[in-house]
């Protein structure tokens, strides 16, 4: 199906502005450029809101009553889920991986208020709980519910396809501002928003490069499931998007003791970007991409005077979800 053809319900508020940050770029000494997709506006915001346009428009299609999907219990992906399925009218069951958390905060006190069903894997292991994912979508479905199950992270055809819309936006402003990045700094986890956006720059024809810093999953793994997801996405659209393993460039070394656990450097940078330019990263997802991009200028491997797009992909209601994370 053609990417304008795609059934898509409006969540977002689009275009998210691309934001010069002048006070980090003279402290990093790097050229840096926001684009903003922690205010596309819908639930707090964050990159899901792309995505789940495109798979709630086809949990409608498919006349689903409810939407089922999983995480980690700040997951902002489950949280953008919830808020969607109530938007639409529809239930929303959550799997968490792990056990219950002593305390409800930051994203699990918002699906608590969006009225969520929620259940914990217990385990941290992310196939089991897709095993389990799968297993509640058909206990549901036995009981006469019509789920629609929307995988970890909503990384999907559909989700890249919203990331493949979301190039298209950053190209016309960096146009519009004459910028000519050499990187695209990108946060990876479930990696579809990677491979959106790789898949994005593919669509348009565009040479810039994507840069991942993983937070959950090791190099190997993104190594694979990335090609795979643009794979997916290039058959959705019957769209040829010729990507080389070159073009696969993620990062794994800093993701510190594990995923949702803060490094020192990711709080640094939160507090940093906080301090310098009044803008909120999240100690799970984009504190550890700003603390990797530090790194990687300080260790010369972005070269002092290089343009970079920092895209912020959301996740702020993480840090009252990990207070005395972010504190130190
Ligand atoms: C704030 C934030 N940034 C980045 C990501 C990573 O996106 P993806 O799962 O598509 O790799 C997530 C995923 O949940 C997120 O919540």
């Amino acid at each position: 199906m053609k990417l304008e053809s795609l059934p898509r319900y409006k969540l977002a508020t689009l275009p998210t502005p691309l934001d010069e940050l002048p006070r980090l770029s003279r402290d990093l000494g790097v050229r840096v450029l926001m684009k903003r997709d922690d205010l596309t506006g819908f639930a707090l915001g964050g990159n899901k809101a792309r995505k789940l346009e495109f798979l709630v428009a086809d949990a409608l299609a498919q006349n689903a009553d409810m939407l089922v999907t999983g995480g980690g219990p700040q997951s902002n992906h489950a949280r953008m889920t919830a808020a969607a399925a109530r938007k639409i009218g529809m239930d929303c069951q959550i799997v968490f991986f792990g056990a219950p958390p002593p305390e409800v905060n930051g994203n699990l006190l918002l699906d608590e208020l969006l009225g969520a069903q929620m259940m914990y894997a217990n385990t941290d292991d992310k196939i089991e709980t897709d095993r389990i994912l799968v297993r509640v979508t058909d206990e549901l479905r036995a009981q006469g519910r019509q789920p629609y199950l929307i995988p970890v992270g909503g990384s999907t055809a559909l989700g890249c396809a919203a990331y493949i819309l979301a190039v298209g936006e950053l190209l016309g402003q960096l146009n519009a501002q004459r910028v000519t990045p050499d990187y695209v700094f990108i946060t990876t986890g479930s990696c579809g928003t990677h491979a959106g956006i790789l898949a994005g720059m593919k669509f348009y024809n565009a040479a810039i490069p994507v840069y991942g810093i993983t937070v959950s999953r090791i190099k190997s793994e993104c190594d694979q499931r990335i090609p795979a997801l643009v794979q997916k996405t290039s058959e959705l659209l019957t769209h040829h998007l010729p990507l080389t393993t070159n073009d696969v460039i993620v990062n794994d070394a800093y993701i510190g003791p594990g995923y949702a656990k803060i490094t020192p450097d990711a709080r640094a940078a939160i507090h940093l970007v906080a301090g310098l330019e009044g803008i909120f990263l999240d100690p799970v997802y984009t504190g550890k991409t700003m603390a990797g991009l530090i790194d990687l200028i300080k260790r010369g491997e972005i070269t002092r005077g290089s343009t970079i797009v920092f895209w912020h992909t959301g996740g702020a209601p993480g840090i009252f979800g990990h207070s005395k994370d972010v504190l130190g």
